[in-house]
């Protein structure tokens, strides 16, 4: 196939050939980049431009500066907004990340891993392993999703109770600023109080200030001992007081505390109907829970469990939870995180469904459940909330699918009213509109909604020193304005 192209893109492409050799510019069978994962948003990438290493990134990035040609970063393109996802211009180019895939360096008396940016996050975990460390980052799309891109949306995930953020994970960076600079951050200090930390600039900002090309990770002693437990109950209240009590048994061996609504775990077994029932009835509410210890052998196991064990018990005898089981073995706990892991699939496969990806304080997040049901009830008939997510961070996936009988398309358009709803509610208990997806090209207009002029013009100010031809990653983030 040959496109015909403006005299100007054709000297582009010539350039962008010298960088990198014709095989790493396409032009043709681009829809792997183009489309999100969600398969919500199709752009018109002018080309994908797959560097190797640092220096063809900052070469690639200069000579989109001189061309004013709009850079759409991607990793794993695994964002659930449309982050890495081109507009239709025809004008953007996608910089793919994943052939910078080296490990530079691990250090593990220092506790550090130095990575590249296109290494695919779940590689990492099993290298941390393979010299008895642990990377705590872990998300579903951990088999796909790049650092780069974690980095980038300062991703979650299901361990952020115990080890935080990927910001909290993060010691250094290296990143090619919008005039092809690379900035030098990758040091693997943990104190250091010499200037701002630009680092924090970076992460989260998804592409809009530089690229990220490198960083340095913290590592953690290996769980060598683990336990995982499902736990059925009637109301989000319950599930407060279960966190309380796990917290209070465990402290930092707690690790996990995923709560799923009945729909979402029925919507699972829809779709992957190998999935086994839990539990001999239904519970409304469901949570997914895991300790770990690094102290090795039987006997740590068995501390371990002992603890975890006497804890549900004294949570049975309370009330808080009416059944629970707890896996015997390496393959049951995978089984029980399965159900956990493949509920995003599920919704795939369910159809359209409006995202929201909130955060009120742990402490508030039962009164948020129950303020906002009864709202989305009343204004749907049988609308089906599918709520699930990082309730030890206060971080749900409050996701509202179709009522029966509502097409797609007219669910799509009620979006803004089904927002407004919720994010309302949200907005009330100083929560967040997105506590870990980030903004991409769905949220980015909720900013001038939810955060003051203030805040966006502060950011604002940040792009324009940063970023002042507003090419790296356009039309994503800020809310639309000069950028
Ligand atoms: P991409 O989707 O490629 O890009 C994401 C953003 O980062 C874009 O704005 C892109 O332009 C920018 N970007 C990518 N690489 C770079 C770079 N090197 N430099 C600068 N900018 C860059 N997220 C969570 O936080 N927690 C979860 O539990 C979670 N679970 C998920 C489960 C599933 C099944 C799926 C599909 C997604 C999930 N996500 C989750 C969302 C997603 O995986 C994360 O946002 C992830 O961090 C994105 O990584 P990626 O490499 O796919 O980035
Ligand atoms: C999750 O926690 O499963 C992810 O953030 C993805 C989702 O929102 O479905
Ligand atoms: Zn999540």
């Amino acid at each position: 196939m040959t496109r015909i192209q403006p005299p100007q893109t054709d000297e582009f492409l010539t350039q962008a050939r010298a960088v990198l050799g014709t095989t790493h510019v396409l032009t043709t069978d681009l829809a792997a980049f183009a489309t999100d994962w969600r398969g919500k948003f199709t752009g018109v990438p002018l080309a994908v431009l797959r560097p190797a290493d640092t220096q063809q990134v900052a070469a690639l990035v200069k000579l989109c500066a001189a061309h004013g040609v709009g850079i759409v970063p991607q990793g794993g393109n695994t964002s659930m907004c449309g982050g890495a996802t081109p507009d239709g211009s025809g004008k953007q180019v996608v910089l793919s990340l994943s052939r910078l895939n080296r490990v530079r360096s691990i250090d593990p008396l220092n506790n550090t891993l130095t990575v590249e940016a296109g290494c695919v996050l779940q590689t990492l975990q099993e290298l941390a392993a393979e010299h008895d460390r642990l990377f705590p980052l872990s998300l579903g799309a951990e088999g796909s999703c790049q650092i780069g891109g974690n980095i980038a949306t300062n991703a979650g995930g299901v361990q952020v109770l115990r080890y935080g953020n990927t910001r909290d994970l993060v010691l250094g960076l290296e990143v090619v600023l919008a005039d092809g600079q690379v900035l030098n951050l990758l040091r693997a200090l943990r104190k250091d109080n010499t200037g701002y930390d630009l680092k924090h600039l970076f992460i989260g900002s998804e592409g809009t200030l530089g690229i990220v090309t490198a960083a340095v990770l913290k590592l953690f002693p290996a769980p060598h001992a683990s336990t995982v437990a499902f736990a059925g109950f009637q109301t989000p209240q319950q599930a407060l007081a279960l966190l309380g009590l796990m917290r209070g048994a465990l402290g930092d061996r707690f690790t996990a505390f995923e709560l799923m609504s009945d729909a979402s775990v029925a919507l699972v077994r829809q779709y992957f109907p190998d999935t086994p029932a839990l539990f001999a009835q239904t519970y409304p509410w469901q949570v997914l829970m895991q300790a770990t210890d690094p102290g090795a052998g039987d006997g740590a196991q068995t501390a371990l469990e002992a603890s975890f064990q006497a804890a549900l018990e004294q949570a049975l005898e309370q009330g808080v939870i009416e059944d629970v089981l707890i896996a015997t073995s390496v393959a049951q706990a995978e089984q029980l995180w399965a159900v956990r892991e493949n509920i995003s699939e599920a919704q795939q496969h369910d159809g359209h469904n409006i995202k929201h990806d909130m955060a009120v304080p742990v402490s508030s997040v039962a009164a948020f459940i129950d303020e906002v049901q009864p709202l989305l009830h009343g204004a749907y008939a049988g609308v089906r909330p599918i709520i699930y997510g990082h309730l030890g961070d206060g971080n749900l996936h409050f996701n509202v699918s179709r009522p029966p009988g509502w097409s797609t398309p007219d669910w799509q358009a009620e979006s803004d009213r089904v927002n407004a709803l919720v994010l309302d509610v949200v907005a009330r208990y100083q929560g967040s509109f997105s506590a870990e997806h980030g903004l991409g090209q769905l949220k980015n207009h909720e900013m001038a909604l939810y955060k003051t002029p203030l805040e966006i013009d502060v950011m604002r100010r940040v792009k324009a020193a940063l970023d002042p031809q507003g090419l790296m990653n356009p039309g994503k983030f800020l809310p639309n304005g000069p950028f």
